[in-house]
């Protein structure tokens, strides 16, 4: 039986020749949630995502999407299940123009030229990037560039979520208004490393905090959002 939702157990990874920065990682993210990863910089957030997407291999756990076993024969079917958004939106955006990275991932999947491209202008049009789909990357804003990255995403119609720092380069507009795409997706599972907190307060119910290299706090977002204490004593102060 396939359950949706992610599933890690007892995962360690570390980069080559250091000490682990993932130590001990379990967590269950189960259908209908939405889960902020939160962090200090270089708290290894963006380190599990590439995990969890099969960009980098744990030297020791299990991690299990919609319950498959993720491993090299997995992957192919595993990642049809996902959308990752890298930190850095340039990792996500290699066509010449950003309409055939909107439509690449649905064209490489069989869907039928015409169907993918009104339904890429769909999603530039909901990002405001209409005008723009025949331009390349290099000639968007950094903002412009994330928004469009996501499109590309999105135009997979993903299970799960997995964005990895979406506000970055976005101003309080845009960044409302991705919140309110986001939260109008029929996506099951989202999870989302961010420093924005505030942010992810509107968007995710539950928050997962790495320090040390482990799930240090699994909890529901808004307490923890108002528990300046420990907010500090995990490096991630309110913003002055
Ligand atoms: N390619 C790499 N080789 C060696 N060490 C790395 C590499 N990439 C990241 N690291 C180290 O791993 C740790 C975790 O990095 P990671 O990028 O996962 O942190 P993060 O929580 O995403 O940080 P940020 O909030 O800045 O995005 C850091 O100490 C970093 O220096
Ligand atoms: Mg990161």
């Amino acid at each position: 039986m396939t359950q949706t939702g992610i599933s890690v157990e007892n995962l360690v990874y570390a980069y080559a020749n250091q000490e682990p920065v993932l130590r001990d990682i379990s967590f269950k993210l189960n259908a209908g949630e939405r889960v902020a990863l939160m962090g200090a910089t270089g708290s290894g957030k963006s380190t599990l995502l590439e995990n969890l997407m099969g960009l980098k291999q744990p030297h020791s756990g299990k991690i299990f999407i919609n319950g498959i076993h993720l491993e090299s024969k997995t992957l192919p079917q595993v990642r049809r299940y996902i959308g990752f958004s890298f930190q850095d939106a340039n990792d996500q955006l290699f066509m010449p123009t950003i309409l055939e990275d909107v439509t690449f991932g649905p064209r490489n999947y069989g869907v039928p030229p015409a169907i993918a491209i009104d339904k890429a202008m769909q999603l530039l049009a909901d990002f405001g990037l209409e005008g723009y789909a025949n331009r390349s990357a290099h000639e968007l804003s950094g903002g412009q560039r994330r928004l469009a990255a996501l499109a590309s995403i999105l135009a997979l119609e993903p299970d799960i979520l997995i964005l990895d720092e979406p506000t970055n380069g976005l101003d309080p507009a845009w960044r409302r208004h991705l919140a309110q795409v986001l939260l109008r997706l029929p996506v099951q599972v989202m999870l989302i490393a961010s420093h924005d907190l505030n942010w992810l307060g509107k968007v995710t119910q539950r928050a997962l905090v790495l320090s040390k290299g482990k799930i240090h706090i699994d909890t529901d977002i808004q307490p923890l959002l108002r528990d300046g204490d420990t907010l500090d004593r995990l490096g991630l102060p309110v913003d002055w």
